[in-house]
């Protein structure tokens, strides 16, 4: 699908520059602000980074790779970046106040019919855009980490969104190559993070309740639901395997499954002692530097695999 957007990205961080790599990788020439050349210099080294593992994965060549890194330009000047910019998107850190201010810069900076799309994770689209003139023109579309190779973004419609913001937006994300879905309200969480919370919270209650090992849940999902759900959803699953079973299956067990609503007492604990995963040394695992290594190349090997799956069915 051909690009009509001239695509800016307000935000050089850990999304804000696979955002953009995944922009140029689809032919979108892109501009990217950073808050300084500290700021610029760490996201040309996230862009390098992945663009070369990208060739190391075959996925292409160094002629493409620098086609690529050429695509996309920095600026630490916010007015200089989305002043000609059809189409920005905000990638700037996950604080309310902070966004609504930042939209109302935009909303300054910008020409009437630019669209402004925030990045967040979780917050309200309506909020977002409470401090602009055009609420109407701002919706949220959510890129999932790592950007570059996890194929979801979730378009999601603001309270005052018109039905053109969300056309426009569609266009540009499958023009990224990218698999749009649409959010009709705007909820918290979207779809993508209610989804995966309610396995989460599920997870931990059968630990917390000792009916099964942290290990064997993760096991569990790994090598059932993991497998299964790349390629059918909940509802297509539930279809297959016959509905009149799992309507006789939910009748008995919804009953027994969580509904808790505060976080359960051991990732509190956790939490308050300071573990928060890889980036502390321990979270609910033991995470040594070799560890974490052996799991981001695991993780990262078979989003490739997937990756050249979606390249192959693109092509056909
Ligand atoms: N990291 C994730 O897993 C993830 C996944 C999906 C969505 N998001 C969302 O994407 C957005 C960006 O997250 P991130 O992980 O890239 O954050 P980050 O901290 O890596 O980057 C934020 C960037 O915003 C800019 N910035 C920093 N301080 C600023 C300030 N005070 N005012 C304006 N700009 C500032 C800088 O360019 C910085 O690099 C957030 O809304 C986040 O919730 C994050």
């Amino acid at each position: 699908m051909s690009n009509q957007e001239k695509l800016s990205i307000a935000g050089s961080g850990i999304m804000g520059h696979s955002i953009a790599l995944t922009a140029a990788w689809a032919g979108i020439n892109v501009k990217v602000w950073g808050t300084d050349n500290a700021d610029i210099e760490r996201a040309k080294t996230g862009v390098e980074a992945k663009l070369q593992a990208l060739v190391g994965y075959e996925v292409f060549d160094e002629a493409e790779k620098e086609r690529i890194k050429n695509a996309i330009s920095f600026t630490d000047s916010l007015e200089e970046c989305v002043s000609d910019a059809t189409f920005v998107i905000e990638a700037v850190p996950e604080n309310l106040e902070l966004k609504q201010n930042f939209f109302k810069q935009l909303d300054e900076m910008c020409a009437e019919d630019t669209i402004l799309a925030s990045n967040t994770s979780g917050l309200s689209a309506t909020e977002i855009a409470k401090l602009t003139n055009k609420p109407e023109r701002a919706l949220i579309t959510h890129f999932w980490l790592p950007a570059h190779l996890m194929p979801l973004v979730e378009v999601v419609r603001g309270e005052h969104t018109s039905d053109e913001t969300i056309e426009r937006a569609l266009t540009l994300i499958k023009a990224m190559n990218k698999k749009p879905v649409l959010v009709k309200k705007d909820v918290l969480g979207q779809v993508g993070n209610c989804l995966q919370y309610a396995i989460f919270r599920e997870a931990q209650y059968i630990v917390d309740n000792d009916i099964a090992s942290m290990e064997d849940v993760d096991a569990a999902i790994r090598y059932s639901l993991g497998r299964r759900f790349g390629v059918t959803g909940p509802f297509m699953t539930m279809d297959m395997g016959g509905l009149n079973t799992n309507a006789s299956i939910t009748s008995y067990l919804f009953e027994d499954l969580s509904d808790r609503k505060e976080v359960f007492p051991a990732m509190k604990d956790l939490v308050d002692n300071g573990n928060y995963g890889p980036k502390t040394g321990k979270g609910y695992y033991d995470w040594t530097p070799e560890f974490t290594a052996q799991m981001e190349q695991e993780r990262e090997d078979e989003l490739i695999k997937w990756l050249k799956k979606d390249m192959k069915e693109a092509n056909k």
